[in-house]
């Protein structure tokens, strides 16, 4: 199976991808969590990628469609891929399309984030996630189930993202009704759309994207 999740910064994208990686025995592939694994590294590439990510800015094109291209073919997407944060612009999407028919691979389902972006703001200031498996969790709405131990993998260290600053988060809105909502014509005239409220609890967004894949 090969989904898309969509939806602004803070919808509950990688939330969810975690959850259904593990529900479906999907992998999930998040372009952010790629991207911030090469600012890592201590070279030019790395200190450019961080610069544009850290300004809440669209790192280009070209580098992630070469990115995904090498990553859909490793053995352990076989089994199929949640696409998380990828495509983000119209040249991905038409990208991504070009780079499964090569393979005559399908996508499957389009899913949809949908949330009030006035309430997004309180969930990435509060967001925190485990520096060892990348789970997410929040102050508020998500805690580990003993406090400073990720439930996941039992790690101790947490991190919050340089993006999640108030000003990175405008820009990073701006970027999604500008350059990335204009995707979702694309999907929806194909019929492969489907929009979840992303308002709704975690475990009842989980519940209504299981029902859509076919589980529930
Ligand atoms: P990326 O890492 O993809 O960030 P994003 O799309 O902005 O999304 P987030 O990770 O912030 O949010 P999310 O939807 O995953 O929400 P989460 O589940 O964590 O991209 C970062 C940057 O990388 C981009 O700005 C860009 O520079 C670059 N980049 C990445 N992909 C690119 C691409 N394709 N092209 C170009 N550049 C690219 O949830 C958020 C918080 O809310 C958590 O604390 C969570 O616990 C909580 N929460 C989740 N769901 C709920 C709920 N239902 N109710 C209450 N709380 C909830």
């Amino acid at each position: 199976m090969i989904l898309i999740l969509l939806g602004p910064p803070g919808s509950g994208k990688g939330t969810q991808a975690k959850r259904i990686e593990q529900t479906h025995g999907l992998v999930q592939l998040s372009t952010g969590d790629m991207l911030r694994a090469a600012t890592d590294s201590n070279t030019e590439f790395g200190r450019r990628v961080k610069a544009i990510m850290d300004s809440g800015q669209l790192v280009p094109d070209e580098i992630i469609v070469e990115m995904i291209d090498r990553r859909i073919v490793q053995t352990d997407c076989r089994k199929g891929f949640i696409l998380d944060g990828f495509p983000r612009t119209v040249p991905q999407a038409e990208a991504l399309d070009a780079m499964l028919a090569r393979r005559g691979l399908k996508l499957d389902h389009v899913i949809l984030l949908d949330v009030d972006e006035a309430a997004l703001i309180d969930r990435l200031s509060g967001r925190f996630t485990c520096g060892q498996c990348g789970a997410s969790y929040h102050d508020r709405y998500n805690r580990p189930k003993r406090d400073g131990v990720c439930d996941g993998c039992g790690g101790t260290e947490f991190i919050r993202r340089a993006d999640d600053r108030p000003e990175a988060v405008k820009a990073r809105f701006e970027v999604y009704r500008r350059q990335t909502a204009p995707i979702l014509p694309y999907y929806r005239e194909r019929g492969i759309l489907r929009t979840v409220d992303g308002m709704a609890d975690i475990d009842a967004v989980t519940h209504e994207i299981d029902r859509i894949l076919g589980s529930a």
